[in-house]
Formats: structure tokens, C-alpha cells, sequence
């Protein structure tokens, strides 16, 4: 098969398909490669300097794309699938072959290729229906245990003087575990949404450490855990004051509670250069292992979940932490040791210089 373009047909084309997305492979019946652009190169890892007859085979082995193809030839029908290659990484695409049809040509002449790189969707897709599914068993857990000790009081506990009161303590509990998901979730889902409108102030961070250490006084004098405000006065941020507080809250809250009697937590916080300033929250907990560390600021993450329950924790602050933190055009970052302790560092704008 031979195209015959003129010289406007012929560049408009090429711009065309070079500026696509998508990795386009045209092939006629005889499965010889009659185009393909640019995103086709970058999908199959094409030389450049290919030249002669390019046949199908010689861009991709990939069973699944041959058949399509095929089909499509001896068909003329579309067809469409998700299939995965291999390259650098593995992606996933979405390919779709349809049949080229000429004007001139009664019958099917080709066939044209579309790749489309859906590996970031599948992934997200992924984790959106990995979080309903842990969702649903977080809610279900205290849930059931609610419903099981209302039944339990209701046929006769409620009279039972030994152990009525308890058993209300430990429907509050789970009640009060089931408020604070639904809280963090409400959360997140807004700052995911852009809902949570950041208001930058400047704020002078060591006093307003010392109003956060009223806050956690009485979680860290319950764990006997010794909070103490080493920030040098004199230093500044340029942050939301409710979303800094959230947090820094979160940060100091997990450092208390992941720590062990007689440990301490420690904020401190400087500069670093003109444009940024840092603010580290140190403690002598259990540590992380680092195995655990790129994961705890998934949603619902928790390295050891009886303790993060038994502690009020619903898996969900870092995640709310560090969208905060994005948010701010800041980052965050984590040291730890398992058994020494762990280090959360976040960096966010410094005030701007007076000029
Ligand atoms: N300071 C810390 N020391 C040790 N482990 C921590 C610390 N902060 C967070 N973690 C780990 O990261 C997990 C996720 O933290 P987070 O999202 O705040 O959830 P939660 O506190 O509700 O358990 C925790 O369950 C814990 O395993
Ligand atoms: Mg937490």
C-alpha cells in the first residue's frame, strides 16, 4: 500500500501524530509497519535510526497486540483491550485497533494501532478501591463490637452491677474510634478537594509551639513523656495557622503516643537558606523499621495496628499531614530508628525578606 500525500498533506501529518499522546501504529495486510509516531517509538523503545521495511514483529512480540491486530484485519471490526509492557518499567495500556478503510478501497487495507499509557489511572484506580475496602472493615470492626455489647446489656448486663459500667466504657470507646475516622476521613476528603483554602500568616513558631504544648500536656503527663520546646525564638514560617496546628498536632500527638515512659519528644526549628524554613519533631519511641517508612503516609497505613487502636489512632493524620504540608509547596521527611526513636522533618516557606 502506498500513501500519496501532497506537500501540505505530508508535514500536517507528521505534526499531527508527533504531537499526540498516544503510540500510533498503522500496518497494512501484510502486517508491514506503514506508520507510526513519535509516542510509538517512546512505548516500544524503537531505535530512531530504523530504516527498510518495518514489519510488526519487529516492534513488539507482544501476543495480545498481534492478535488484536489480526483480528481486526480478517474482521474489520475495532478491537480493545488493556495489556501490559514491558520497557523500562512495566505500564499498562489501553490499545485499540481499528480498521483502516480507503475511500478507493472496498475492502479493509490496515490496520491502526492506539496506545494509550493508562498506568497511572489503573494504579489510582487501584488504591481508591484498596481505601473503600479497608474503610469499610474499620467502620465495620468497632461497629460490630457496639451492636455485640448493646444486645449483651440489653438481655439482662444492663443489671449487672459487676460489669454494666464496663461494658459502656468499651462501647464508648469504640463509638469514639468510629467519630475520629469519620473526622479524618472528612478531613482528608477535603483537602484532597482543594476545599481547605490555606490562609498564609507569618507565624513565630516558638510561641505558637508553646500553646500546642497546653494542648498535648495531658496525653504526654498520662504517658509520662516529657514534651519540650527547643525552637529558637526569632524563627519564622509562612504557613496557614489552623492547617500548621493540625499538623504539628498530629506530628507531636504520634510522637507521645508511639514513645515509651520516661522518653521525651522535642520540637525544634530554624531556617534553611532564605526561602525556607524547617521544623523537626523528634522523639524516643518504638522507631519505624524501614521497611515500613515510604508507607506510613499511605491512608490507613499503620505499622502496628493493635497499638495505633488501642492509642485512638485511625491510620489517617500522616496522610492528612503531609497533604497539608504539599499544600504549602512544603515536604516532609522522616529518620527513624526501631527502638531509639524517629525524627518527622517538614520544610515550608520562610516569610519573605524585607527588600
Ligand atoms: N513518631 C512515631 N514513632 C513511631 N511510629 C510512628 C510515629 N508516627 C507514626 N508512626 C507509625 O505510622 C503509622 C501511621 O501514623 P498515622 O497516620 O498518624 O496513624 P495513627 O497515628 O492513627 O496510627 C502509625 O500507626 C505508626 O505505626
Ligand atoms: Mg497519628
Amino acid at each position: 500500500m502506498s500513501f500519496r500525500l501532497d506537500q501540505y498533506s505530508q508535514p500536517l501529518l507528521e505534526a499531527v501524530l508527533g504531537s499526540l499522546r498516544e503510540g500510533i501504529i498503522v500496518i497494512d495486510r501484510q502486517t508491514e509497519v506503514v506508520l507510526y509516531n513519535q509516542a510509538a517509538v517512546d512505548v516500544f523503545n524503537l531505535s530512531p535510526v530504523m530504516t527498510g521495511p518495518l514489519r510488526l514483529i519487529d516492534i513488539t512480540r507482544n501476543k495480545a497486540i498481534h492478535d488484536g491486530f489480526q483480528q481486526v484485519l480478517r474482521e474489520g471490526r475495532p478491537f480493545d483491550t488493556n495489556l501490559e509492557i514491558f520497557g523500562i518499567q512495566e505500564r499498562t495500556f489501553s490499545f485499540r485497533a481499528t480498521p483502516l478503510l480507503m475511500p478507493s478501497a472496498h475492502e479493509v487495507v490496515g490496520a491502526i494501532g492506539v496506545f494509550f499509557d493508562v498506568t497511572q489511572l489503573v494504579r489510582l484506580e487501584r488504591v481508591r478501591r484498596e481505601f473503600f475496602a479497608n474503610l469499610s472493615h474499620e467502620l465495620r470492626t468497632p461497629l460490630t463490637s457496639i451492636l455485640a455489647y448493646v444486645e449483651t446489656l440489653l438481655n439482662g448486663a444492663l443489671y449487672d452491677q459487676e460489669n454494666n459500667l464496663q461494658f459502656l466504657r468499651i462501647i464508648n470507646k469504640h463509638a469514639m474510634r468510629m467519630q475520629n475516622l469519620v473526622r479524618d476521613i472528612a478531613d482528608l476528603s477535603a483537602i484532597e478537594a482543594g476545599e481547605f483554602k490555606l490562609d498564609p500568616v507569618t507565624i513565630e513558631l516558638k510561641g505558637f509551639v508553646d500553646n500546642l504544648a497546653v494542648l498535648v500536656a495531658p496525653e504526654a503527663a498520662a504517658r509520662q513523656v516529657t514534651f519540650r520546646n527547643e525552637v529558637t525564638p526569632g524563627v519564622y514560617v509562612q504557613a496557614d495557622p489552623q492547617a500548621l496546628e493540625q499538623i504539628l498536632m498530629n506530628l507531636i500527638i504520634n510522637a507521645v503516643k508511639f514513645n515509651r515512659p520516661g522518653g521525651e519528644v522535642v520540637v525544634t526549628a530554624g531556617f534553611e537558606g532564605d526561602t525556607r524554613t524547617i521544623i523537626a519533631v523528634r522523639d524516643t519511641g518504638v522507631g519505624i523499621e524501614a521497611k515500613h517508612l515510604p508507607r506510613i503516609f499511605e491512608r490507613l497505613y499503620r505499622v502496628d495496628k493493635s497499638r495505633s487502636q488501642e492509642v485512638g489512632g485511625t491510620g489517617l493524620g500522616l496522610a492528612i499531614v503531609k497533604h497539608l504540608v504539599l499544600n504549602h509547596g512544603g515536604d516532609i521527611s522522616v529518620d527513624s530508628t526501631p527502638g531509639v526513636g524517629s525524627e518527622f522533618r517538614i520544610r515550608l516557606p520562610r516569610p519573605p525578606l524585607p527588600s
